[in-house]
């Protein structure tokens, strides 16, 4: 896998003018902007680059109108969007995570619109998009996931031929939306930081797919090689409402609906809130802490305490926060 480069754009949705009964609004972005990830026609790959510590005015569109997003998604090094239903993508196309082949290995610094040709739902309003590091994922209006950008660990739910699966190197682009191979119909989903991605039924069942070496597929499996390019179920039963799939070394987490956290994945720094973590990963005065000599759990494991959340995020950081109910 070529060099990761992190650092995204923070991004959030102003208000449209007061006046408009329309949802959504206009997206501002702030941080660094060195592959056009703020969106204002930026960009600069040199010392120092382009960073804004102010929140900036994503541009239209070249040629069209002010764009009114409904929602968000910011990635590694690019950030995604829906405006009336329509992907839109902006910042680093290195791996094809734009959707858009003529930015294929470049960059845009303005939206440019997600290539959706090939979507089941035809011109219908796409309802979910999600960014992740390298890669970006959309439902179509049938609830079918699509990925696109880095297939490293086959993140994008997708088999490219003669591509080996486990193999950290090699070509792993797609640069337009690719159907997820055995996709139920989901109703939302996340891109999980560089390797892995997760998505959630109507009915709440989570189903995850990528490198599971951490057991961040969440199917009773971990270990080295374990990866899967079809959509795994995630064991347990559990009815969840909001799932969030995290950092590199691959934690997800998921709220269900009786407002219980439950986290799978790598536990080495306590992320997955279980009371446990890897001492080998401390420094010596916190060892005493830590009980375990490789935390991770591959099936969803409850966040300890009488916490009662609606909503859950995983951050690239080893971090985790719930919004208490
Ligand atoms: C899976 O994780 C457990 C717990 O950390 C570990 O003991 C086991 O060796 C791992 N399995 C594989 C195949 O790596």
């Amino acid at each position: 896998m070529r060099a990761p480069v992190l650092g995204s754009a923070l991004v959030a949705l102003t208000l449209a003018a007061a006046a408009s009964a329309e949802p959504g609004g206009a997206a501002i972005c702030w941080g660094l902007g060195n592959a056009g990830q703020l969106g204002d026609g930026r960009s600069g790959d040199t010392a120092g680059g382009h960073f804004s510590p102010v929140p900036v005015q994503v541009l239209a569109p070249a040629g069209g109108v002010a764009l009114q997003f409904d929602t968000l998604s910011a990635g590694g090094m690019h950030v995604c969007g829906l405006a009336a239903g329509r992907p839109f993508c902006w910042g680093s196309n290195g791996y094809g995570q734009l959707g858009v082949p003529k930015y294929y290995s470049g960059m845009s610094a303005a939206p440019v619109p997600v290539t959706t040709d090939g979507l089941g739902g035809g011109a219908a309003p796409v309802p979910r998009i999600a960014a992740g590091s390298f890669h970006s994922c959309l439902l179509d209006a049938e609830g079918a996931a699509y990925c696109f950008g880095h297939n490293y660990g086959s993140m994008l739910g997708t088999r490219i031929p003669g591509e080996d699966q486990n193999e950290a190197s090699g070509s792993f682009e797609v640069a337009t939306p690719s159907r997820v191979l055995s996709s139920p119909s989901f109703a939302d989903i996340s891109g999980g930081l560089v390797d892995y991605t997760c998505a959630l039924t109507e009915e709440g069942a989570a189903y995850c797919w990528g490198t599971g070496e951490y057991g961040q597929l969440g199917d009773g499996r971990n270990g080295t090689g374990h990866a899967s390019w079809e959509p795994v179920a995630v064991l347990g039963g559990h009815r969840f409402v909001a799932l969030d799939a995290g950092s590199t070394h691959g934690v997800v987490c998921a709220v269900d609906d009786g407002g219980q956290v439950w986290c799978w994945g790598t536990g080495s720094t306590g992320e997955l809130g279980d009371g446990r973590c890897n001492f080998e990963d401390f420094y010596e005065e916190r060892a005493a802490r830590c009980s375990d000599s490789a935390h991770l759990s591959n099936t969803p494991t409850a966040v300890v305490g009488n916490h009662r959340c609606q909503t859950v995020t995983a951050g690239y950081a080893m971090h985790k926060t719930g919004r208490q109910k």
